[in-house]
């Protein structure tokens, strides 16, 4: 069993790196880390040196990254998987260091979706210097596509400490890793790749503020604002360059006493079950998965 102590980052490949790092600083409103590598914009949320790097490239997300607690976790971790089949890449010095972590590696999950874990992710204590008052907590959770959500709860919760909140029928499994109601969801999908990256924010006027303010700016909505019943979070997603689909909440529920919490589900097509409102709902657009590089290439230069 493999312990996640957080989740850490997403790299996505971006074919015009200036189009998505401007709308990830002028719209999201994420602070842009002053450039340290050419083709690489870090992106900065909250105490993380980064939570996005969009990597200029082929299109497609290329990693979601989970921090265990330190070196010998990940060691531990290491084993584990290659013990079970999986094929395993450590990453090198230069690699870590463009993800601002002491030691990683890199493997895909069994429906084709690359993860790192990482360790001593570094941290950054100055206050983040946003490109616009969004509101943005911090990086809330990050949503995977598999094509069949039970096998991978099944995936998440024997090989780590992955437990489900509530599921949305056979549609969706919400999983938690700490308090917060899900840190990582994992969403029906044919094809492996990079559902939605999730920024809490800091009220509820912020997701009614945004929303004004991404209307105001042509950018297309894809569902919300809403409110999710299962996390109780009040949501809007919309849809970045190239396929990325962001999403600002807020309010999303935390689960104390892990002994009493039962996991629920809601049946997908019952009105309410996706948004409380009742708002018209629409499944968000899933970035794919990047084929780039085998596990056992992951994370050259390039990604
Ligand atoms: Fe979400």
């Amino acid at each position: 069993m493999i312990t996640l102590t957080d989740i850490a980052y997403v790299r996505s490949g971006v074919a015009d790196l200036d189009a998505a790092t401007r709308f990830a600083t002028e719209i999201v409103g994420l602070e842009l880390a002053a450039p340290t590598e050419v083709g690489v914009a870090h992106l900065r949320a909250d105490h993380r040196h980064h939570c996005l790097a969009l990597i200029e490239g082929p299109s497609g997300v290329i990693a979601s990254g989970f921090s265990v607690a330190d070196t010998d976790a990940l060691a531990a971790a290491e084993t584990e998987l290659e013990r079970a089949g999986f094929s395993v890449r450590r990453g090198d010095a230069e690699q870590a260091r463009s993800r601002r972590v002491r030691e990683f590696i890199a493997f895909d999950d069994p429906f084709g979706n690359r993860l790192e874990l990482v360790s001593q992710q570094e941290t950054i204590t100055r206050p983040v210097a946003f490109t616009r008052p969004a509101g943005i907590a911090e990086f809330g959770h990050l949503c995977l596509d598999a094509p069949d959500v039970h096998e991978a709860y099944r995936f998440w919760s024997t090989r780590f400490n992955a437990r489900v909140s509530d599921w949305i029928g056979d549609a969706a499994c919400l999983l938690r890793i700490d308090p917060v109601h899900h840190k990582l969801a994992v969403f029906r999908g044919e094809r492996p790749g990079l559902c939605h990256m999730n920024f809490q924010v800091d009220t509820i006027d912020d997701v009614f503020r945004n929303w004004h303010f991404l209307l105001d700016h042509d950018v297309e909505i894809e569902m919300g604002p809403g409110r999710h019943p299962q996390s109780t979070a009040v949501f809007l997603y919309f849809l970045g360059p190239e396929g990325f689909t962001y999403e600002y909440s807020f309010g999303v529920r935390r689960i104390e006493d892990d002994a009493t919490w039962r996991p629920r589900t809601f049946d997908p097509d019952e009105p309410g079950s996706i948004d409380m409102w009742l708002g018209p709902t629409t499944r968000p657009i899933t970035q794919p998965q990047a084929r780039s590089a085998e596990p056992a290439e992951a994370g050259r230069a390039s990604s």
